[in-house]
């Protein structure tokens, strides 16, 4: 009871002791914590960790050296102690200056003022803004510290670095890499020698890239550290391929088993621990105890050298640890520090007293052991220490062996000189940007075999450069392990989110006519040009063939000749015609209405030339416009032939009037007139309605354009009509007329021309409604060709035959024998 009470007095008078300047009473003469000098340098460091929070019923400060201990902050001390020896012992930098420290156990947050109160007092009392006095070099032992390394932690510094910032005290951190204390104008004078967390982030997410690894687990420790790093990742895979499956901040309460079931639902392979050392212990070691494998884990620069982690027991079976690790530097001389050290403190450290927090019982630990643990952090104090000597050294305007001793420094000049900090340490060009982190360093990529810990890359910040040999490493698997949410989706197919995460998604191909570019957005099809077009499962577009009759082709070719066949027939039949024009044959073929016919025919003809080339509007109308209107004259003449041979022998017997009239006033040439007024007007009120222009198909194939000519219904359908009705009146007069003189077949010739016709056009329109290829156009100009050919060979032909081979045939005497027979039949 009585010594709790006085431990209780003890710690509580410590807190009290700075305000009552009473601050001897505490001190100690030689202690690892302690060492006089001209100037001094705080340090802070958390040898101890608080295992549960503590709460206390009235004003304590807290006894660090009753919790355990973390030994590889004890060895980040000693590096401290290390460091500042050196400097005193050099003989260039700090001549004649000798440096001391004061440094205090830093193991709560909240409860370790007493010695940051101490070091921010001068003489005993707070006075941020006191007077500057004229100090000579060797001051008194409770001088002003001129500068303080660490914390190591980020949360400790958040909490202290604000009283240093006071009268901007430099506070040069080797451990606290949270983002905010980057900012200038909250930590005006803080500086630091460890990398902020973007840039182990950076490395991380350096690896998941190289390895492909994009659906992973982010856990992070549940503080001011860990929540920074998730926040950073977060922002950092944005515009990435990775995604982040789940995350959980750590703290003593988690539930690992739900963590890890949470993990293996989501099947994640990759999990990134973010943590620092104690977090990542209970971690690892619950990984263990739940039997979690295949598992590729990403340590930090908290976690990835430690050792005690690595040598756990059936730490292989988890899988495989990759980690980001601050490259191991040997410090030269330190463990001869050590070893000599740790031989005379035995006999040093008995009977001490000690102020508060500067107790470490760390009497029993070996120089081996030391040695041995995490090396993690010991550049970063190293160059701490170094750095404010660095600056001290140029605030005292230090020469060759000697420095301006007539100087009174405050800590705002240690902190300018800090800020233009410019040497070389070990080969590593020490420098601060404006934020106070560091320019130099680089960050080493770890592999954790059974042995060792291996380095197996490393990444660089002067000039960016990522390196990673994979022949080293032994993965738990025979492959590379992968982890994503969905394998990736074949060429051509198309990405479709299944919630939220753009990670997770099932494929679908592109239908056809769309294509996907995959490097663009890989979660649309995107729809091909009209001119272009596509497969299903396309990721890109091709173009459609335009396609159309050439001159050069063969169809194009006969059908020309066969044009021009039929013209020169025509011709030879017009002459044939003209040579025999007096005989029955001529006579009752037409005689002169012959020549017109075959006029007609002929410039039909013509139409066909310009069913071939690349149409134009003006093609597009010479197609039609010389068929329509002259076919129309063509079968008006037969219409009027027809009627005529009905005429002749039906008619006449019953209208002998109609039949005077009719010959009196030549009506057949008035019909054919009217038919092709008609026919003109038809077709120039059409054209100007709706002229035909060549337009692109692209329904029907959708890897081809096929250039055609518009057909307006509306403006086609008065001439079209206008030809079917003569042709079926022409129909009706010669099929009235069937039944005449067996040889004397005009009529049944017509008859059978248009049969003919009437078929060519039903059989083309039917194979237009089904197919349309450029071939459609090819047997257009044979529909057309095959309607001229219908009236040549089967009405004009057997007259040629008869004229040539047959002239007994070809006389009156004949023709009258067959209408006599004819008229005894009928009179039967
Ligand atoms: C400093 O010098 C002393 C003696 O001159 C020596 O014993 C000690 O090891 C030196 N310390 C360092 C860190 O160099
Ligand atoms: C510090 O350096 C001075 C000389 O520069 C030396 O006399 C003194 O012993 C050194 N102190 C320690 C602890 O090494
Ligand atoms: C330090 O404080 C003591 C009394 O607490 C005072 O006598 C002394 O003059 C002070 N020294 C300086 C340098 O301020
Ligand atoms: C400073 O420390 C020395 C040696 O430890 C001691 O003799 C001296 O009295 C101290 N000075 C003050 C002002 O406390
Ligand atoms: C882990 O595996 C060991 C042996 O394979 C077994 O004894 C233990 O019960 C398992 N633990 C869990 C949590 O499954
Ligand atoms: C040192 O002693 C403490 C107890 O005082 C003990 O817990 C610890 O394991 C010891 N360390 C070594 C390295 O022996
Ligand atoms: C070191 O300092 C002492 C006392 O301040 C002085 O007597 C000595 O001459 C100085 N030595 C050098 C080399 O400047
Ligand atoms: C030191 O400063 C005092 C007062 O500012 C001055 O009188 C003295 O000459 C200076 N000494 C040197 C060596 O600069
Ligand atoms: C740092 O110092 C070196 C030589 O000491 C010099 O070449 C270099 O320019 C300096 N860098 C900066 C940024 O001042
Ligand atoms: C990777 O490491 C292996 C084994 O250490 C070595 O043989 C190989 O040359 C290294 N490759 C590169 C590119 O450095
Ligand atoms: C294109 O896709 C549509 C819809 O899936 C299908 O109906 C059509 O037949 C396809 N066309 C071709 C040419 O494959
Ligand atoms: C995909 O889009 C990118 C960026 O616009 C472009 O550079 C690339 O050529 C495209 N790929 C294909 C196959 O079109």
């Amino acid at each position: 009871m009585v010594t709790t009470a006085m431990k209780h007095f003890h710690v509580s008078l410590c807190l009290l002791v700075l305000f009552l300047k009473a601050l001897t009473r505490c001190t100690v003469t030689a202690s690892e914590f302690q060492l006089e000098g001209d100037y001094l340098i705080g340090g802070l460091f958390n040898l101890h960790y608080v295992t549960s929070p503590i709460y206390y019923d009235r004003p304590e400060a807290f006894d660090c050296s009753s919790q355990p201990i973390l030994i590889p902050n004890y060895r980040r001390f000693l590096i401290m102690r290390f460091s500042v020896e050196e400097i005193n012992n050099s003989t260039t930098l700090l001549p004649n200056v000798s440096l001391g420290y004061e440094i205090f156990d830093h193991c709560s947050d909240t409860q370790n003022f007493p010695g940051i109160f101490k070091l921010i007092s001068d003489n005993g009392s707070i006075q941020p803004w006191g007077q500057p006095q004229q100090q000579q070099l060797h001051r008194s032992n409770d001088s002003k510290v001129i500068g303080v390394i660490g914390p190591f932690t980020s949360t400790h510094t958040l909490t202290v670095a604000p009283l240093f910032m006071v009268d901007l005290t430099p506070v040069v951190s080797y451990g606290a890499s949270i983002s905010i204390l980057s900012k200038n104008t909250n930590f005006p004078s803080f500086l630091r020698t460890v990398h902020p967390n973007k840039d182990v982030i950076e490395v991380i997410v350096n690896i998941l890239l190289y390895f492909n690894w994009s659906w992973v687990a982010f856990l992070n420790s549940d503080d001011d550290f860990g929540i920074d790093g998730l926040e950073l990742f977060l922002n950092r895979i944005k515009d990435t391929d990775i995604c982040l499956g789940y995350t959980k901040a750590l703290n003593d309460n988690t539930n690992y088993s739900q963590v890890f079931k949470q993990i293996e639902a989501q099947k994640i392979n990759v999990i990134i621990a973010f943590a620092p050392k104690l977090t990542a212990e209970a971690l690892i070691d619950s990984a263990i105890q739940l039997n979690i494998t295949n598992k590729v884990w990403i340590a930090d620069d908290g976690w990835s050298l430690n050792t005690k982690i690595h040598k756990m027991d059936g730490i292989k079976n988890i899988g495989t640890v990759l980690g980001v690790s601050q490259p191991l530097v040997t410090i030269p001389g330190f463990s001869d520090f050590i070893y000599s050290y740790k031989s005379q403190i035995l006999y040093e450290n008995a009977g001490q007293q000690k102020f508060c927090n500067q107790i470490c019982n760390c009497s029993n630990l070996t120089a081996e052991y030391i040695l041995s643990v995490d090396p993690s952090f010991s550049f970063a104090v190293y160059s701490a220490v170094y750095a404010v000597a660095y600056a001290l050294h140029n605030v005292l305007q230090c020469g060759k062996g000697s420095c301006n001793n007539n100087m009174t420094v405050q800590p705002y000049m240690v902190l300018a000189e800090l800020r233009k900090t410019n040497f070389t340490l070990l080969n590593q060009s020490i420098r601060f940007n404006e934020n106070g982190d560091p320019e130099f360093g680089s960050y080493s990529i770890v592999f954790w075999n059974s042995g060792a810990v291996q380095e197996i890359g490393f990444y660089t910040f002067q000039s960016v450069n990522f390196f990673i040999n994979t022949t080293n490493i032994q993965w738990h698997i025979n492959k590379v392990p992968t982890s994503m949410c969905s394998p990736k989706c074949c060429e051509g197919y198309a990405k479709k989110p299944n919630g939220v995460q753009k990670c997770c998604f099932t494929c679908e191909i592109c239908p056809n006519g769309t294509y996907i570019n995959s490097t663009e957005d890989p979660f649309t099809c995107i729809h091909c040009k009209d001119t272009e077009w596509s497969e299903e499962g396309s990721t890109s577009c091709k173009l459609r063939v335009v396609e159309y009759i050439a001159f050069t082709d063969t169809g194009a070719i006969l059908l020309i000749i066969g044009s021009c066949a039929f013209m020169g027939l025509t011709l030879a039949m017009s002459v044939l015609f003209a040579i025999n024009y007096n005989t029955p044959v001529v006579r009752s073929a037409g005689g002169p209405m012959c020549f017109l016919i075959l006029g007609c025919l002929t410039l039909c003809s013509v139409s066909v030339f310009f069913y071939f080339g690349k149409p134009t509007t003006s093609f597009c109308i010479m197609r039609l416009l010389p068929f329509t209107l002259f076919y129309t004259v063509g079968l008006a003449c037969f219409v009027v032939r027809s009627f005529q041979i009905v005429c002749i022998f039906k008619i006449t017997a019953k209208f002998p009037q109609l039949h005077s009239l009719w010959m009196k006033y030549h009506g057949q040439w008035w019909i054919i007139a009217g038919a092709f007024v008609i026919q003109t007007l038809l077709l120039l009120i059409g054209y100007c309605y709706g002229p035909p222009v060549p337009y692109d198909e692209r329904f029907w194939y959708r890897d081809k354009i096929i250039v055609d000519c518009t057909i307006n219904l509306k403006a086609t359908a008065g001439p079209v009509i206008f030809l079917a009705s003569l042709c079926s009146l022409c129909f009706i007069f010669s099929y009235m007329g069937k039944d005449l003189p067996k040889n004397y077949n005009e009529a049944k010739a017509i008859t059978f021309c248009l049969l003919l016709l009437i078929l060519t056009w039903i059989i083309f329109t039917t194979v237009y409604m089904l197919y349309r290829d450029r071939f459609i156009i090819i047997f257009n100009a044979l529909a057309v060709l095959s309607s001229l050919y219908s009236f040549l060979l089967w009405y004009f032909l057997p007259k040629c035959y008869i004229i040539i081979f047959q002239p007994h045939k070809n006389t009156q005497q004949y023709f009258q024998g067959l209408i006599q027979n004819y008229t005894k039949t009928l009179s039967q």
